[in-house]
């Protein structure tokens, strides 16, 4: 049976839905995202933002929209941001639409002012973004605004039309208010942003009034068949905005106003609470879509955050909770979900685990995905996998994810791949970084990549490890070095101690570690390993000579860490020089000064890159993938491993 596997069905997911007068022909949509791949002069849609939403098409979702786009140069928020405001546009638009449908999904387009958070810089403005009160930015990388008058509000209600009428006028089938994250909409609705005292401020019906404006101009733009569908704050997770139940209102008046469709959305820049970290489990934000429909929402729900799980949105759907599956991130890492799930393998879906690398980027810079490689490349053929010319012998160190990754590629190319792993099971650090708090679901990418790898025909061989002489013995054509980092064992005197663990077998339970623990180092895994640790009930010292510690950890994450070490007592010390350490402890010099640390154990986490063996073998740095090149993350190891695996 389609969309059957190992006793999940995902029939609710596949079934047509129906938004307005359209039926789309399953319930999952792709959520907007500002790619930053538009014209930065002109905001016209590029080749490259065609090919990026098309490869959502071909995936399989029902619904794919198109990334928020600007109603009015001053609600640009970024460099390379969709245009909408002017007709000129329509052209782009409507080849961006048409190739959608072509490739069988409904178009939809989504029109967005992001108001207080604009930078009118990149529209060539020299102007303050505009917002419901005058207020400063809480995030540096945002600028003050200024109030806005009721002219200029009456003038914005009218370009969301306009911006409609285009998006209409190119070809696409639905329209999308963007009415989220703090950006114009939200601004009005949210309390702590809308501190008026006039007809649009105050009462939740006066906060209400902008967004029902842009209803009422955005329906007599488009006509009254042509769906609408709103994007709308359930929730602000944020000390003064606007509780859960005012929202739930505003979701019965949107109705109320004629919207066909509603997305219930979680949080903002400023929240106080995360949304979508790996703290949130898959489904964790549903209960704000149930509390929409038992206050009498008929209109349908759709919703994203967190949902990366089908078997999480497949029940939610069943359940009537949603009406349709939205995602964002998920569909970034793997845009064939639906395709997968409709082909009965959902165990071939890349997982996204919210590790929020790629995709929270400085809004100049460029986005990428730590699980998948052609992200924001979907034009480049080079970067299909496509039969080799020539089969090769394929030798693989290394069963990590660079080496499964390399090996996967290398086999679907056809080459004869071995993949060897010294320890008795792949998977590498993901094995170890999944036993640490929050971070479980990196066992199921490990799984991923081994069910790709035996998918692929790799044959794998545990328990040997390679050297020169089993490469010699073999004599692979290729040989792809994946061998993960080594442990960077400070040179201090009593380093060798009894009382010194590494962090890999504390990790994997292989150490015994006492009451008060030291940690030494200040990237990612030492941060993890001492959460774990503390979670455990030990009493930990983070000691790092790093000026900050969490290096390597997305600032959408490491928030939450050091809201959690303050609330236990976690201490941590930065800029520290490890001097020794004793039978009692560690001794580091902080800003001159020599500190003591009573502890009953120093875990060792620091680590360096590991090329002994490409060295002898005379590997070439194409064919050395991931930690054991220099110690990163997952993202590096996957893509190095692709490229390794295309290039064998
Ligand atoms: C606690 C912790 C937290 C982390 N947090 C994050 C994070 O938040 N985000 C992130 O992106 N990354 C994180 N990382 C790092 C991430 O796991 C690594 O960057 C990634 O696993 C590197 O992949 P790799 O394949 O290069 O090496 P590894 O995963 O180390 O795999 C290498 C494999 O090669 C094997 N091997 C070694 N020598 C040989 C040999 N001679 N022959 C055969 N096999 C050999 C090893 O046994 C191992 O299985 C964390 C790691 C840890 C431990
Ligand atoms: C890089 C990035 C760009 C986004 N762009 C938009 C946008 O243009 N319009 C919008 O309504 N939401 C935007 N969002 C929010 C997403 O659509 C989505 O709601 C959010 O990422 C949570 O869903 P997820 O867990 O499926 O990723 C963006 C999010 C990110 C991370
Ligand atoms: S970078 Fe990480 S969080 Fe972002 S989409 Fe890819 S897998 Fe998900």
């Amino acid at each position: 049976m389609k969309g059957t596997k190992e006793g999940l069905v995902f029939e609710h997911l596949l079934q047509p839905g129906r938004i307005g007068q359209i039926t789309t022909k399953n319930r999952i949509r792709f959520a907007p995202q500002i790619t930053n791949m538009c014209d930065p002069e002109t905001g016209e849609v590029t080749e490259r933002e065609i090919n990026y939403l098309v490869e959502k098409a071909k995936g399989g979702a029902g619904i794919v929209t198109a990334q928020g786009g600007y109603v009015q140069p001053l609600g640009k928020g970024y460099p390379r941001q969709m245009a909408m405001d002017r007709d000129e546009n329509i052209p782009g638009l409507r080849r961006l639409a048409t190739a959608i449908k072509d490739h069988g999904a409904m178009a939809m387009c989504q029109i967005m002012h992001v108001g207080r958070l604009a930078h009118p810089k990149y529209a060539g403005l020299d102007e303050m973004p505009v917002g419901p009160t005058a207020m400063e930015p809480m995030i540096p990388r945002f600028e003050p605004c200024r109030e806005i008058s009721r002219e200029e509000i009456r003038e914005i209600v009218r370009l969301h039309g306009e911006a409609a009428r285009r998006g209409k006028e190119a070809g696409f089938e639905a329209v999308d208010i963007c009415g989220i994250n703090g950006y114009f909409i939200h601004s009005f609705l949210c309390a702590w942003s809308n501190k008026r005292t006039d007809e649009y401020g105050g009462s939740v019906e006066n906060r209400a009034r902008v967004c029902l404006e842009i209803i009422e101009a955005v329906r007599a733009a488009v006509g009254p068949d042509y769906p609408i569908l709103l994007r709308l704050n359930a929730t602000d997770l944020k000390n003064g905005g606007s509780p859960e139940e005012e929202y739930t209102r505003i979701a019965l008046m949107c109705q109320e106003a004629g919207v066909d469709a509603l997305s219930a959305t979680v949080g903002m820049y400023e929240s106080d609470l995360p949304a979508i970290t790996s703290d949130i489990k898959p489904g964790h934000w549903l209960y704000l879509a149930e509390n929409w429909k038992k206050a009498g929402v008929k209109v349908p729900i759709m919703m994203a955050y967190r949902m990366s799980r089908a078997e999480v949105a497949e029940k939610a759907i069943a359940e009537g909770i949603i009406d349709f599956w939205e995602m964002m991130r998920p569909l970034m890492a793997d845009p064939y979900i639906p395709r997968k799930l409709e082909e009965g393998r959902p165990e071939d879906i890349a997982l996204c685990v919210a590790c929020n690398y790629g995709c929270f980027v400085p809004a100049e810079s460029a986005q990428a995905c730590t699980m998948n490689p052609r992200f924001g490349k979907e034009g480049d053929e080079s970067l299909l996998i496509k039969p080799a010319p020539v089969k090769r012998k394929v030798l693989v160190a290394g069963g990590g994810p660079a080496g499964m990754e390399a090996a996967r590629v290398a086999a679907l190319r056809g080459h004869e791949v071995t993949l060897y792993e010294k320890g008795d099971r792949l998977g590498g650090q993901l094995n170890l970084l999944a036993t640490t708090p929050n971070w479980e679901e990196w066992a199921d990418v490990a799984k991923y990549f081994v069910t790709q790898v035996k998918k692929a025909g790799v044959k794998v061989v545990l328990g040997r490890e390679v050297t020169a002489e089993l490469v010699e013995r073999e004599g692979p054509d290729r040989v792809i070095i994946a061998t993960g980092p080594v442990l960077d064992v400070p040179d201090v005197p009593g380093v060798h101690g009894k009382n010194v663990v590494s962090v890999f077998d504390v990790l994997a339970e292989k150490a015994d570690v006492g009451r008060r623990v030291a940690v030494w180092g200040g990237r990612h895994f030492a941060v993890y390993t001492a959460d774990k640790l503390a979670a455990r009930g030990k009493e930990v010292t983070l000691l790092t000579d790093l000026p900050k510690w969490g290096r390597g950890i997305s600032p959408t994450i490491i928030i939450g860490y050091k809201i959690r070490f303050r609330m236990i007592g976690l201490n941590a010390l930065r800029n520290a020089e490890l001097e020794r350490i004793t039978d009692t402890g560690v001794v580091v010099t902080h800003k001159g000064e020599e500190k003591a640390f009573d502890v009953d154990t120093v875990v060792i986490a620091t680590v360096r890159r590991n090329r002994g063996l490409a060295e002898r073998l005379g590997v070439e740095k194409d064919f050395i993938a991931g930690d054991c090149r220099a110690p990163r993350r997952v993202f590096s190891a996957v893509h190095e491993g692709y490229d390794a695996g295309l290039k064998a």
